[in-house]
């Protein structure tokens, strides 16, 4: 079977659970991993055996340094691969893209790029077509993913009119929460809409969405809160086959103790996904409530793992390899262990 070759670059949050997911896929092959650091984190990549490339001279020197085998530079990497997936910090994505178009490669940036560094914005489900064959697309944040998911749902149903939600956004990721983060305080962001509702629209102009965002002092996942204008009257259950129209959404239910993000983190642990990691948009089914052509509900998005099999998707997509999304959705899928079900 032809594979194709995936480098990722930056093994941080991200890029870590990038390429664990890569390796998961029968018809894609981990070329290597670059980065800049020579701490704890790059050192398990060298325990895990995935090959390390060193960005810049001075991560180069860090990680001889700290006895980190090093394969080589970047351009080593470059040459090795079909697609780089770029999970760098903010900005550095695009700083990095331009090397990328140097080297005449496909790439995909994460969420914290702009729309403008790839010119195409990805999300699965809803516009995998357009992103096939091109030469690079950036998959959305994972606030910004929740929300093209779950109001495509809506959409394929006939039910969206419009949607306002207000968002609760983790402070930090766990890792490092020892370095950022807040306490004690909510800080909103200062201004409405928040920038996820116009991002939500990079990917699918039509969605008639505004957003508030507020950052909170936990780490575990943001949370959701909806208001949407159906289109028309419609029961609780039309609205519930409509989410399940997506196969990345799963129902949770208060009514089983799964009432807050530490309880449903807790769920992941025991059922031993990697990392506790939750790729699903996790929808409280029996808080939702529809009154006529009004709908409300809330959800929880796992910052950290909702992003991944998108990015898995979006491999697929540029390269052509799966011309058919529903195809590459259920192979990426599969292989995450994503059923709709979590028990
Ligand atoms: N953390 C999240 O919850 C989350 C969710 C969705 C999307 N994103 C997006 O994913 C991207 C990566 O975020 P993250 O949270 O994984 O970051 P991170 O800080 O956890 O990891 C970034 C990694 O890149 C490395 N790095 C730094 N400069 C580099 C360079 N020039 N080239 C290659 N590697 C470099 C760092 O050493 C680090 O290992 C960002 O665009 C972010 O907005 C993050």
């Amino acid at each position: 079977m032809e594979t194709i070759k995936v480098a990722v670059n930056g093994y941080g949050v991200i890029g870590k659970r990038v390429a664990e997911a890569v390796t998961l896929q029968d018809d894609m092959e981990l070329v290597g991993i670059g980065d800049v650091a020579a701490d704890w984190r790059i050192k398990v990549v060298a325990a895990k055996g995935y090959t390390i490339f060193a960005n810049t001279e001075e991560g180069r020197n860090a990680m001889d340094k700290a006895n980190i085998p090093v394969a080589g530079g970047l351009d080593d990497l470059l040459e090795a691969t079909d697609v780089v997936v770029d999970c760098a910090p903010k900005k550095f994505g695009a700083q990095n893209a331009e090397k990328y178009k140097r080297a005449r490669l496909k790439y995909i940036v994460q969420g914290g790029e702009k729309h403008e560094t790839t010119g195409h914005s990805f999300s699965a489900e809803n516009n995998y077509a357009s992103a096939l064959n091109r030469e690079n697309t950036r998959v959305v944040s994972c606030n910004t993913t929740s929300i093209v998911r779950t109001l495509s749902a809506l959409k394929r149903a006939g039910l969206l009119k419009k949607a306002r939600g207000t968002l609760l956004r983790r402070a930090t990721d766990p890792w490092e929460s020892h370095k950022n983060g807040i306490m004690n305080t909510l800080v909103p962001e200062p201004e409405i809409p928040s920038h996820q509702g116009p991002d939500a629209q990079s990917v699918d102009p039509e969605l008639d969405v505004v957003t508030a965002a507020v950052k909170v002092p936990e780490t575990l996942s943001h949370l959701h809160y909806w208001t949407v204008q159906l289109t028309k009257q419609a029961s609780k259950e039309d609205v519930l086959e409509a989410f399940a129209t997506s196969t990345r959404t799963a129902f949770i239910n208060m009514s089983d103790d799964l009432s807050a993000n530490n309880a449903v983190k807790e769920l992941m642990l025991d059922l031993g996904r990697p990392h506790g990691d939750m790729y699903e948009v996790a929808i409280w089914e029996d808080m939702l409530k529809v009154e006529g052509d009004e709908l409300y509900y809330a959800y929880l998005v796992d910052n950290q793992a909702i992003v991944i099999p998108e990015t898995i998707d979006a491999i697929r997509a540029l390269t052509g390899i799966e011309p058919d999304s529903p195809k590459s959705i259920e192979k990426t899928n599969r292989s995450l262990g994503i059923t709709q079900r979590f028990i």
